[in-house]
């Protein structure tokens, strides 16, 4: 849905009775780059897009905790108790809110019980992280609510518990990251080892830029498959190196790498190692030409992804294919793969064209019909009423 925040009130009143004590929002997330970099202890460039998620609530006097949804509208909420709650206790939907509080609790910050109904402009199995953005809002709802006094990072850390234990999607932190530290008009580097993020400034319109998101409409699900196997190759490849992490890998050590891999661990291996340095380069071509010189490290990326890392599908590379050949700057997958959304950056004037030409080579395919927009860099978590 996507409700006015008077009418996301009102909605709440109508299902439990009272009124809201507020409303909490969070976005989801592109990445600009760096995929599958952050649980292997690199770098990540997202940034937080204006599509969010907002929840209402209201805390109650017990320990009880009912969530509904808009998207929902006849079905009762859900209805757990916090001293019942345990890893992988709650299905569905729901994992994502109750998870946030059995993590809060999990890490010593007691939750009241509560009222909470969701809503969202997040394409939900889109690549663009509208499990994190419910999440960060039920996180940073949940802090002030509790008075808990919990830092953005640490929330971060939070939500990927939830993610990680309740759900049992084995995710990084990316995308929590994205959404809770994201602000308007900038992107953020975040080391995934450290905890260290800076802002860098993303400014798209200054440069007559535009970021494109195209929605394959191919949906993907971390909790299986494919994303826990790509985790898993990485960490036999970080073992069989002998390093803690693929982060301590250097391009120059893939040479060594061709000797001691199999052939899929090396290019799982060369994937990251590769990425970790187009994340530093992107950056460091940020500050010094702005964002139209990111384009050929989009592309290096995607090539990364669809040979090496092999996690993109016909969809996404046509996306990407067409965009460039209609004069994309850049154009790439974003998120953790299998389907999602890509992402094209091109001059401001060029998109209608690439726009049409992408429709027209999903339909000639026979693919279903893409859904695309524009995303800017906007701000992350916080109350809203
Ligand atoms: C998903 C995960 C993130 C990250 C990306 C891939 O979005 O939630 O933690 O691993 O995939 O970069």
């Amino acid at each position: 849905m996507s409700y006015s925040h008077l009418d996301l009130a009102a909605a709440f009143a109508g299902r439990f009775g009272n009124e809201p004590d507020g409303l909490w929002s969070a976005p989801g997330r592109v990445n600009v780059i760096g995929e599958h970099t952050d649980y292997n202890d690199g770098f990540v460039l997202p940034f937080a897009i204006q599509h969010s998620t907002t929840i209402a609530v209201a805390v109650r006097t017990n320990r009880i905790v009912r969530v509904a949804s808009t998207f929902a509208p006849d079905d009762d909420p859900v209805t757990a108790d916090l001293d019942a709650l345990e890893e992988g206790s709650v299905e569905g939907w729901a994992a994502y809110p109750l998870g946030v509080l059995w993590a809060l609790e999990q890490s010593g910050h007691r939750c009241p019980g509560m009222d909470l109904l969701v809503d969202s402009s997040v394409p939900v199995g889109a690549g663009l992280s509208s499990s994190a953005a419910l999440e960060c809002a039920v996180a940073i709802a949940a802090n002030e609510l509790s008075e808990a006094g919990v830092s953005r990072r640490e929330l971060a850390a939070i939500g990927q518990l939830a993610e990680n234990r309740m759900v049992g999607a084995p995710t990084g932190i990316m995308d929590q990251s994205a959404s809770l530290l994201g602000e308007a008009g900038q992107a953020v580097f975040l080391d995934c080892r450290s905890g260290d993020s800076r802002l860098v400034p993303l400014d798209l319109k200054g440069a007559g830029l535009e970021l494109m998101v195209i929605d394959t409409r191919v949906s993907h699900s971390h909790s299986t498959g494919g994303y826990a196997a790509r985790r898993r190759s990485c960490e036999r490849g970080a073992e069989m190196m002998g390093v803690a992490a693929l982060r301590d890998l250097s391009v120059g050590d893939l040479a060594e790498g061709a000797g001691v891999l199999d052939e899929e661990t090396f290019r799982r291996v060369r994937h990251v190692v590769t990425e970790n340095a187009r994340v530093e380069d992107a950056v460091q071509l940020l500050g010094a030409k702005g964002p139209v010189a990111l384009g050929p490290l989009l592309v290096a990326s995607h090539a990364s992804m669809r040979d090496d890392f092999e996690i993109s599908c016909p969809e996404l590379d046509t996306a990407v294919e067409v965009s460039l050949d209609t004069g994309a700057l850049g154009a790439r997958m974003t998120g953790g793969g299998f389907g999602g959304s890509a992402i094209v950056l091109a001059s401001v004037d060029d998109m209608p064209a690439i726009r049409a030409a992408v429709v027209r080579a999903f339909s000639v395919a026979g693919f279903r019909a893409p859904v695309i927009f524009s995303v800017l860099p906007s701000a992350g978590a916080g109350r809203v009423v």
